[in-house]
């Protein structure tokens, strides 16, 4: 599960999502209230930290968590590269059965890793540990991929193919809005040598509604389905590929 084959890759390839989202978390974070007592910020399946970095930079103190010890690797390399203003924190663990002291104004999971949860069970869980971990006026803030999306993108294919690495991802459908990803890939070390990696994961697709519910059941007071300008709330729910949650604890 993201062994250092896949954490290299990733850093290189896919961690613009979080570097894109971050701004937008941040600007949004800034207007309410609680930012003003508050500069915690627990990133739940940080992967390998761009996020933290941006908000680390910001003087914000970073709880970095994964389940992966290689991400969290290569989050601990990244935040080396910058100037921390805040503290820096590492936590080897599963999101599910997350255990903090409810210290934080800010709890986000990002880049669609709720959709790793494989159950309602655990997907309660989770959401009740984030719940217990923020303080008064936090926000909870991630994205999810639909079941319309899911179903949409069953087919797709990504191809990653350079003097550095030869990488497939696809995704296969299940039914039962459970899609399972597929990661094959050869990335080359420094003396030229070629490493295959294989990796396998369930992406499981929670109706909106039903995640609705499980955050008012938890206790969240307000909660907003949107997209990515994490403004207005979105209308057409079932054709929402990409759905961005904020949920806030009063
Ligand atoms: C798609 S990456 C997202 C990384 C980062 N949030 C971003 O925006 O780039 C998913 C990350 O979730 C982590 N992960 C998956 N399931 C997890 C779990 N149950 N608990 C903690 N981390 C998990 C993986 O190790 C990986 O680093």
């Amino acid at each position: 599960m993201y062994g250092y084959y896949l954490s290299q890759a990733y850093d290189k390839y896919w961690s613009r999502f979080s570097k894109r989202i971050a701004p937008v978390i941040y600007t949004f974070y800034k207007n309410e209230p609680v930012s003003k007592r508050n500069k915690n910020l627990l990133d739940l399946c940080c992967g390998t930290g761009q996020l933290a970095c941006y908000f680390s930079k910001r003087r914000f103190n970073v709880f970095c968590l994964d389940r992966s010890m290689h991400m969290l690797n290569c989050t601990q390399k990244n935040l080396k590269k910058i100037i921390n203003r805040g503290s820096v924190n590492f936590i080897n663990a599963d999101m599910v059965s997350l255990a903090t002291s409810s210290c934080f104004g800010l709890v986000v999971c990002t880049c669609d890793s709720i959709n790793y949860i494989a159950n309602k069970k655990s997907l309660h869980h989770c959401f009740q540990r984030v719940y217990s971990s923020l303080i008064s006026g936090g926000v909870f803030i991630f994205d999810m991929q639909t079941p319309y999306g899911i179903n949409k993108k069953a087919k797709e294919i990504e191809i990653i193919d350079n003097d550095e690495m030869y990488i497939v991802n696809k995704q296969e459908f299940n039914g039962d809005n459970v899609g399972r990803i597929i990661i094959t890939g050869f990335v080359r070390d420094a003396n030229g040598l070629l490493h295959r990696f294989d990796e396998k994961f369930i992406n499981k697709a929670f109706e909106l509604k039903s995640v609705f519910s499980c955050l008012q059941n938890v206790g969240f007071q307000k909660v907003l389905i949107t997209d990515e300008s994490l403004q207005n709330q979105s209308v057409n729910l079932e054709t929402l590929e990409w759905a961005y949650i904020v949920a806030k604890k009063i």
